[in-house]
C-alpha cells in the first residue's frame, strides 16, 4: 500500500530515515535495515572521520529538536563498505554526502558512484552547522557550479540534492530553474531550519554548546515550512524529479500531508531520534489507517493532489 519509487528504485515503504537520525554507525544502519523503514540513508559523510562539535549538541522538547552536531561521521569509505555487508538487501541503501568543499564532494561522489551496492546518492547542499561554512543551497551560483561539476560523475547513478528551507518565492523560482537544468532524480525538502536559537529561561542559558548556542531546528516546529517547500518544488520542478519530504513527520497524518503536497517518499528525523526505529511501523500503521478511511489504495491516489479553496 505504501510502496513507492524514486526514479527506478522501488521502496517497499515510502517512510525512511532522515540523514543524521540514528544512521552514523553500522549498528544504527543495521537497526534501520531490520525496521519497517523503506530505505536506509547514511549520515552525511565527509572524506574522513569527524568527531563533530562539542557536547551538548542535541536538544529536544515537546515541539521538536535542535542540533549543532558538526558532521560527526565515520568517513565516506565506511559508508561505501557498509553497502556490501548490510543485511536485508530488499530495501535500497542511500548515502548522504556533505563535503566541506566542492572538491571534497567531487572526490566522494566519484568514488561512491562506482560502488554498485549504493542505490543512490543524496548530495547535502544544506548543512548549517559547520563554523565558517555557509549553506551551499543559499548561494545560487555555488549551487549551479556544484551541480554542473557533479552531474557528469553521476551518469549511472540515481542522485539528488538535500535542500535548505527557502522562505521567499523568488528563491524557490531561482533554485528550481537551476535544478531543472540537471539530470537529478530527486530533491529532499527540507534540511533543518538553520541558525535558530533555543534558550532555557530558568538557567538563562543556551541549550547546546557549539556556535554560541545556534543550531538547526527540526520536528513539529518546522512542518509548515517543510510542506511549503515540498509543495513549491513539486509545482516548479520537472515532473520526473521526485520530491522527498522531510520535516515534522511524527504521525501518519504528517506523512499524509507531505504526500498530499507532492512527496513521493517521506523521511523521519526528530521522531526517529526520540522513539527509535519502532517509529516506522507506528507511522506506517497510522498512515494506512488514514488511507483506508479515505478509500485510498496507494500513495499515487493522493500524491500532489492538495486542493485549493
Ligand atoms: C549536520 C546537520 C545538518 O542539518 C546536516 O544537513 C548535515 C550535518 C550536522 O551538524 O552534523
Amino acid at each position: 500500500m505504501l510502496r513507492t519509487y524514486i526514479a527506478d528504485i522501488a521502496l517497499p515503504s515510502c517512510l525512511y530515515n532522515a540523514s543524521g537520525a540514528r544512521c552514523v554507525t553500522a549498528a544504527e544502519l543495521d537497526a534501520l535495515a531490520e525496521s519497517a523503514a523503506g530505505a536506509i540513508l547514511s549520515k552525511s559523510c565527509t572524506p574522513t572521520y569527524r568527531a563533530g562539535n562539542p557536547l551538548p549538541r542535541y536538544y529536544e522538547n515537546e515541539w521538536g529538536s535542535f542540533n549543532s552536531m558538526g558532521l560527526p561521521n565515520e568517513g565516506y569509505k565506511y559508508y561505501a563498505k557498509y553497502a556490501a555487508v548490510r543485511p536485508h538487501r530488499d530495501k535500497p541503501y542511500f548515502v548522504s554526502v556533505s563535503g566541506l568543499s566542492l572538491d571534497d564532494n567531487l572526490m566522494m561522489i566519484e568514488a561512491l558512484g562506482k560502488t554498485p551496492p549504493i542505490d543512490a546518492i543524496e548530495l547535502n547542499l544544506s548543512c548549517p552547522n559547520v563554523p565558517g561554512k555557509p549553506q551551499t543551497g543559499y548561494d545560487m551560483e555555488h549551487t549551479n557550479e556544484t551541480l554542473r561539476q557533479v552531474a557528469p560523475l553521476c551518469l549511472n547513478k540515481v542522485w539528488g540534492v538535500k535542500l535548505p528551507p527557502y522562505f521567499d518565492i523568488a528563491h524557490f523560482n531561482e533554485t528550481a530553474a537551476i535544478l531543472n537544468q540537471y539530470p537529478i532524480h530527486f530533491v529532499t525538502c527540507i534540511n533543518s531550519i538553520g541558525n535558530a536559537l533555543v534558550i532555557d529561561p530558568h538557567s538563562e542559558q543556551v541549550v547546546i554548546k557549539p556556535r554560541n548556542g545556534f543550531g538547526g531546528l527540526g520536528g513539529d516546529y518546522i512542518k509548515p515550512t517543510a510542506l511549503a517547500n515540498v509543495r513549491q518544488f513539486y509545482t516548479l520542478l520537472r515532473p520526473d524529479i521526485a520530491i522527498i519530504g522531510c520535516g515534522g513527520v511524527r504521525t501518519g497524518i504528517d506523512a499524509f500531508e507531505h504526500i498530499l503536497c507532492g512527496a513521493s517518499a517521506v523521511q523521519v528525523g526528530t521522531a526517529l531520534v526520540r522513539e527509535g526505529t519502532a517509529c516506522f511501523s507506528r507511522i506506517e500503521a497510522e498512515l494506512k489507517t488514514l488511507m483506508q478511511q479515505k478509500g485510498y489504495y496507494c500513495i499515487d491516489d493522493f500524491k500532489g493532489k492538495l486542493k485549493e479553496l
